[in-house]
Order: C-alpha cells, then sequence, then structure tokens
C-alpha cells in the first residue's frame, strides 16, 4: 500500500486519504498541514512537485477518462501545482486541450481545489503539423491571455508564464505585455521560460520586481540551465524544471542517464525516477520540479519524492 505520512511527526495513512484529524501525534489538524511539503511560488506556497500537463494533450497522449484519473490521482496525493500552456494540443483547432481537460478534471474533483495553482504559459502555437511557432507580440500575448482565462474559466490566471522569447520581438514587448496583465489584474503572478541569465534580469526590472518564477529545461541529461538556477536561488526567484526527466519517451532512461539513479534507487528502493526528482529538490528550496504524466501511476510515485531524503555521498555521486 503507498502511504503518506504528516511530515510535521510521519503519523502515516494511505496515500491520497488525509491523516484523520486527531490521530496525529503531533496534534496537528488536517487543515492545518498539507498533505505533501510545500515550497512557495511568489507568496503562494505550492506542493513541492508539480505536475506537467503536457503528455495528456499533445503526440501520444491518452483518452480524456485516463487523463482526468491522472489529475485527480495527482490531487489526491497533495498536488497544488499544475503545470499548462495553451499550446498543450496536437490539431490546430483545439488550442489549450491542456487548458480545457485541467478545468474539467479540477470541476469534476469531489474535494477542495482552492489552493491549487495553475500555471500557463503564452506565446508558443502549435499550427497543427507537429511544428511549435513563437509570437511574442504585445498583442498577441494579450489576446492569447484572454483565451487562456476563458478556457480555464477563472478571472485571474493564477500563474501566466511567457512561454518563450521571440527573436523577432523586443523581450521588453512581451515583457511589457505581462506587466500590463498584472497591472489589469488579469494574471495574478507572471513568471517566464526559456530564459536566459540577461532575460531574466531584464523581466525582473520590466516588471517592477514581480517576477516569481522561471521555467527552464534541466534533467540529469541537460544540465546547462545551472546558472539561471543559480541566479534563480539568488534573487529569491522559484525555478521550475521543465521534463525533469529528461523528457517524454525518454524519462524511463533518465535521458540517458539511468545507470548512477539506478543505483541509488536500489538501495533506497524506490524507483529511479524518484530519485532524481528528489535529487532537483536538493539543489535548492526554490526549485519546485514539474514532472509530466499520462497515468496515475507515474504521478502517484513522483509525488512521493519530497519524503526521499539523499545522502551527501548520493548527491555527490549524482552530480
Ligand atoms: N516551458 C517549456 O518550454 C516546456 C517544454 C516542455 C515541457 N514543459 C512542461 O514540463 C513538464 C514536464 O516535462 P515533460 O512532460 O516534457 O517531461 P518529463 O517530466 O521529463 O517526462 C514525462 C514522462 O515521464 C514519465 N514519468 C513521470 N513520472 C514518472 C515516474 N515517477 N516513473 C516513471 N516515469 C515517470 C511520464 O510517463 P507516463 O506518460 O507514462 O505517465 C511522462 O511521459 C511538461 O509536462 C510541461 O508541463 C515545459
Amino acid at each position: 500500500m503507498l502511504i503518506s505520512s504528516c511530515f510535521f511527526c510521519w503519523t502515516s495513512g494511505p496515500l491520497g486519504t488525509r491523516v484523520e484529524a486527531g490521530s496525529r501525534a503531533c496534534g496537528i489538524r488536517d487543515e492545518e498541514v498539507c498533505a505533501m511539503q510545500s515550497r512557495r511560488i511568489g507568496d503562494v506556497p505550492v506542493s513541492a512537485i508539480g505536475l506537467g500537463g503536457m503528455p495528456m494533450s499533445i503526440e501520444g497522449r491518452p483518452d480524456e477518462e485516463r487523463s482526468i484519473r491522472t489529475i485527480h490521482a495527482a490531487l489526491d496525493a497533495g498536488i497544488t501545482l499544475i503545470d499548462t500552456a495553451d499550446a498543450y494540443h496536437l490539431h490546430a483547432d483545439e488550442v489549450g486541450h491542456n487548458e480545457s481537460l485541467i478545468a474539467r478534471a479540477l470541476a469534476t474533483y469531489g474535494g477542495d481545489t482552492s489552493n491549487v495553482l495553475v500555471a500557463t504559459k503564452g506565446g508558443h502555437l502549435r499550427p497543427g503539423d507537429g511544428t511549435w511557432t513563437i509570437n511574442g507580440s504585445r498583442d498577441y500575448l494579450k489576446r492569447a491571455c484572454e483565451a487562456s482565462l476563458k478556457r480555464l474559466g477563472i478571472e485571474a490566471i493564477g500563474l501566466y508564464q511567457h512561454h518563450r522569447p521571440d527573436p523577432k520581438v523586443p523581450y521588453a514587448e512581451s515583457l511589457g505585455a505581462v506587466r500590463d496583465l498584472l497591472d489589469a489584474g488579469k494574471i495574478r503572478m507572471a513568471g517566464i521560460s526559456n530564459a536566459n541569465p540577461e532575460q531574466i534580469r531584464q523581466a525582473q526590472e520590466i516588471l517592477g520586481g514581480r517576477l516569481v518564477s522561471v521555467q527552464n529545461q534541466f534533467s540529469p541529461a541537460f544540465r546547462s540551465s545551472e546558472p539561471e538556477l543559480e541566479l534563480c536561488d539568488q534573487l529569491g526567484i522559484a525555478f521550475l524544471p521543465w521534463s525533469p526527466l529528461g523528457g517524454i519517451g525518454r524519462a524511463d532512461q533518465l535521458g540517458g542517464h539511468a545507470a548512477a539513479f539506478t543505483m541509488i534507487a536500489e538501495r533506497h528502493g524506490v524507483s529511479p525516477q524518484r530519485v532524481c526528482l528528489a535529487w532537483h529538490l536538493a539543489k535548492s528550496p526554490r526549485v519546485i520540479p514539474i514532472p509530466g504524466a499520462s497515468r496515475p501511476e507515474t504521478i502517484l510515485d513522483s509525488a512521493q519524492a519530497p519524503e526521499l531524503n539523499l545522502t551527501t555521498e548520493d548527491l555527490a555521486s549524482l552530480d
């Protein structure tokens, strides 16, 4: 049986059910704790592991019933951060497939979802031929945000991330649009993605110090975002590694770096992917990995990463 523990006193119960109020050795009431360790994006506490929605909406996606079960399993496990984007879809006529899916999953969930932060993005497009294109213009980003708001069925987006710098548009114009969205109350918090250190500093300046997150590719196989991670740490900004396990279709091999992770995983009796996520978490308290999932089993496994304590020797050998 999968076990979830109160992280104050380690009283345990079956994963997905809340530890009975009053049954904790520490006496802390159920409503006073998160089911999972939390970290912060801006001033909002979120689970230390998020759910990446992309595998449920692009090539190889499952049917909707399995996707909804996957999102509900994540919520059961205490995940309160879901990452999505308007561009997570396959065909040209279904822009925002993933946002709509998440909205339906939240609406049909039996429990309280008021503490769930849905983080979406704008600035990437999929014309339907399998390619990804970019539009960072001010007008486009404002239209994209309005459309995301409608699909998510909310008045303000919890975290809106500029998806990727557009080489044809000055970064100041794209980030100026994000600033306007913040000022207009259309989005509560602003983040950026696929940005270098210079762009992170520029975004922070344009947003008047209100940049709360950076989402860049980072995994055992792809470590070149180390400078951005370090800068986020210094600035107190959340760093969300994308494709933290090496990406869709490569997660079973951690993008070709499975051997070291498998060795440590065997020692702890857990999956190499869980070790990988614990390795991410150990990098900095600002790191919040967003592993993608299209099956309940995988997100339930990932959700237990915060409970895995890697030793200094483990971390040294993985680095
Ligand atoms: N900002 C950007 O430009 C950008 C780009 C790419 C992705 N992203 C975001 O980052 C998220 C994560 O990246 P990703 O989905 O590309 O790659 P990923 O998280 O590295 O890998 C996803 C795959 O890992 C498998 N998996 C997850 N947890 C596992 C576990 N505990 N054990 C074994 N397998 C496990 C899943 O399998 P199953 O499908 O079988 O569940 C899934 O297909 C995306 O979903 C998306 O939200 C952002």
